[in-house]
């Protein structure tokens, strides 16, 4: 595990953007796993700016995304397709086509999640997955639960993801109440995994699943287990992290 604290968001994004940007140099026909929320737009600014000072070229780069949700199409505003196009695609010269997202419109909800697995499967699984924090743990929409779910699956998004969440709708808009996301195995199969987490209101979690015990009850405890995991967080959501007990005996 490597942990790169950091001053601010700013420099949160930078470092990351810097990893992501070294994974697409060197391997530029790369299957970025993206993540969206608040956390990775700064990334995403940053590799924006690069593109078009011709640092970066998205031509052969193919992309997954962890989660969407159920219900809403490409179009509306609030899915994460939408994010998707209006934080990054729109901006870079990545082929529509090489990019994936759940299918929030999907009809039959148990084939859309093996139709996403097969995507994943046929590109040869992830090379780097960005992933940012929610604030029970939650990866993706890997909520806490008494398993790990290991593919892609439906899920009931929790009260406290429902109302970190309301924040981005508007009054009047109803917040999606499931989602599909990735699973915890197709996650931990990535090659490389980048947790990027800001902010105090997320120290207390951070530090949980980082020196914490592995538990579907944190799923994002799990990275632990990872052989090529890279945090970045910000002075304030490192606050609580204590290395001492960051167990890399095993
Ligand atoms: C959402 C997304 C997650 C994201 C989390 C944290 O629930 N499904 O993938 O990591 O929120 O978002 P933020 O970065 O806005 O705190």
């Amino acid at each position: 595990m490597h942990i790169y604290k950091v001053k601010d968001y700013k420099e949160l994004s930078r470092k990351a953007a810097n990893i992501v940007s070294a994974q697409i140099i060197l391997k530029p026909d790369s299957v970025l796993g993206l993540a969206t929320g608040s956390t990775p737009i700064g990334i995403y600014k940053q590799l924006i700016e690069w593109y078009k000072k011709k640092d970066l070229d998205f031509n052969d780069v193919k992309s997954v995304n962890l989660d969407e949700y159920k219900g809403l199409s490409p179009e509306n505003k609030q899915s994460y397709h939408y994010f998707m196009n209006e934080n990054l695609f729109r901006h870079v010269n990545i082929k529509p086509e090489n990019t994936n997202l759940p299918d929030g419109m999907a009809d039959d909800a148990l084939s859309e999640c093996n139709r996403f697995n097969k995507v994943i499967e046929q590109l040869g699984g992830i090379d780097l997955q960005i992933l940012g924090l929610g604030h029970n743990g939650h990866i993706g929409f890997n909520e806490p639960g008494d398993t790990f779910v290991k593919g892609t699956h439906c899920v009931a998004l929790t009260k406290s993801t429902l109302e970190a969440n309301a924040r981005l709708f508007e009054a009047g808009e109803t917040v999606p109440e499931y989602a599909f996301t990735m699973g915890i195995k197709t996650i931990m199969l990535a090659k490389k995994i980048l947790l990027v987490v800001s902010g105090s209101d997320k120290a207390k979690i951070l530090s949980e699943v980082l020196t914490g015990p592995i538990t579907p009850q944190v799923p994002a405890s799990i990275l632990q287990m990872h052989t090529d995991f890279t945090v970045i967080a910000d002075s304030q959501a490192a606050e609580l992290i204590d290395e001492k007990n960051i167990n890399e005996k095993f």
